[in-house]
């Protein structure tokens, strides 16, 4: 049983997020995705809103066998993923400029949990500048989403203007 954790903070969650969730269902038997719970942050969506809206959504893609399921965390990621029995962390890369920070993040909880794999997977070329960030950045300025996040989650964010 390969079962992989996937965390973040999803807020939202973006089309790039949903291709890294399909790439990973054809390597693991199950992927968990972990929104964490950050007290530092003051969020778009509330935890319970970014959980809700990512379950809906992973309903709708490419899954083959893959198990996929939705739950938020805190505290530290290996401490999670060793009370879950996960084998690895999935993380995406879109650019170099990604890679610094997951290369440390990654080496941090290689120290603290020798056992468990970071796999980093790239996502499609189109989604290679998309980021929660910068999703909200524009929406909030009124540009358009469409495309870059799933219909649902520009749908909530309207409803929240
Ligand atoms: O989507 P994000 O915000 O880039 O995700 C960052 C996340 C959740 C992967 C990272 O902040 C994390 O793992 N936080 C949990 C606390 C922890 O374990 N920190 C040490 C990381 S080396």
């Amino acid at each position: 049983m390969r079962r992989a954790i996937y965390p973040g903070s999803f807020d939202p969650v973006t089309n790039g997020h949903l291709d890294i969730i399909q790439r990973g269902c054809k390597l693991f038997d199950e992927i968990i995705i972990a929104v964490l719970v950050n007290p530092d942050k003051t969020p778009f969506f509330s935890v319970e809103e970014r959980c809700e809206i990512l379950r809906e959504v992973v309903n709708e893609i490419e899954r083959g066998d893959c198990h996929l399921t939705v739950e938020s965390f805190e505290g530290l990621l290996v401490q999670y993923a060793a009370d879950r029995q996960a084998n690895a962390i999935v993380r995406g890369i879109r650019a170099i400029s990604d890679y610094e920070y997951e290369l440390q993040m990654a080496l941090m909880n290689r120290r603290l949990q020798p056992r468990l794999e970071t796999v980093f997977m790239m996502p499609a070329e189109a989604y290679s500048y998309v980021s929660s960030r910068l999703v909200k950045e524009v929406f909030q300025l009124g540009a358009t989403i469409e495309g870059l996040v799933p219909p649902l989650v520009e749908e909530r964010m309207r409803l929240k203007k």
